[in-house]
């Protein structure tokens, strides 16, 4: 589980690709979620994990940059796909690094990252070659430790979780509308949001209790 929690947010494209595999590559974009240690090598960034006990269960048992005590979610996702994990690009020193990252997948994934403005145009995405998008929606911020802090009762931040909902109809909105002008275009979107909510309310159902 991720031990540090920014925006709830990433977004993954891949290429299309033979048959026989799902996809070439996968290219992650998102925050400490999925962050496998770009932070390492931004020397400004507060948002680090790269210090124990992060990865005290990752083969080496060392700090990788992930957010984590071993393995994150883009690690899991690369191995269901039968990929190795993208590399973080900001590792990529050499050209022949640079060259084959954008053939065999990269991580822009980057703990505290936001989406400005500029940013979101999936339309740059599609352009370059993005066929299938795996969009992970925002959980209920709300419900992280730093934002029930703010609620005497020690609930749920309402407006924090208003916000996440507005984002995700803002977010399938815009995938919907992608579709139908881009028809060779899929994509799926994961609602973490009602997951989320449902182990919160109902743990005992999952298995663990309040
Ligand atoms: C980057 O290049 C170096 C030297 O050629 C190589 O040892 C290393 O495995 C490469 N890393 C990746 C992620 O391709
Ligand atoms: C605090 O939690 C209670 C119970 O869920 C809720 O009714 C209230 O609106 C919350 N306050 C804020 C500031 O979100
Ligand atoms: C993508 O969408 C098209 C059109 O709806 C469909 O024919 C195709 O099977 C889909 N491909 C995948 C991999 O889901």
């Amino acid at each position: 589980m991720a031990s540090w929690i920014s925006l709830l947010y990433l977004f993954i494209f891949s290429f299309i690709y033979t048959e026989t595999q799902l996809v070439p590559a996968i290219f992650m974009f998102g925050d400490s979620l999925v962050d496998v240690g770009n932070n390492n090598h931004l020397k400004l960034s507060l948002a680090k994990a790269d210090f124990p006990h992060n990865g005290v269960d990752f083969p080496g048992k060392k700090p990788t940059g992930r957010f984590s005590n071993g393995r994150n979610a883009a690690d899991f996702l690369a191995e269901k796909l039968g990929l190795q994990t993208s590399p973080p690009y900001l590792s990529l020193v050499s050209a022949t690094n640079k060259s084959n990252a954008f053939l065999g997948g990269a991580s822009f994934a980057s703990g505290g990252a936001g989406i400005l403005d500029g940013t979101d145009t999936l339309f740059r995405l599609y352009s370059l070659g993005a066929r299938k998008l795996a969009v992970v929606g925002a959980g209920a911020i709300g419900c992280c430790p730093s934002q029930r802090n703010q609620n005497q009762t020690g609930e749920c931040h309402e407006q924090a979780n208003y916000w996440s909902l507005k984002y995700n109809q803002g977010f399938i909105s815009l995938l919907q509308e992608l579709k139908s002008e881009l028809k060779d275009m899929n994509y799926s979107f994961f609602d973490t949001y009602t997951l989320l909510l449902n182990f919160i309310q109902k743990p005992a159902a999952y298995g663990t209790s309040k």
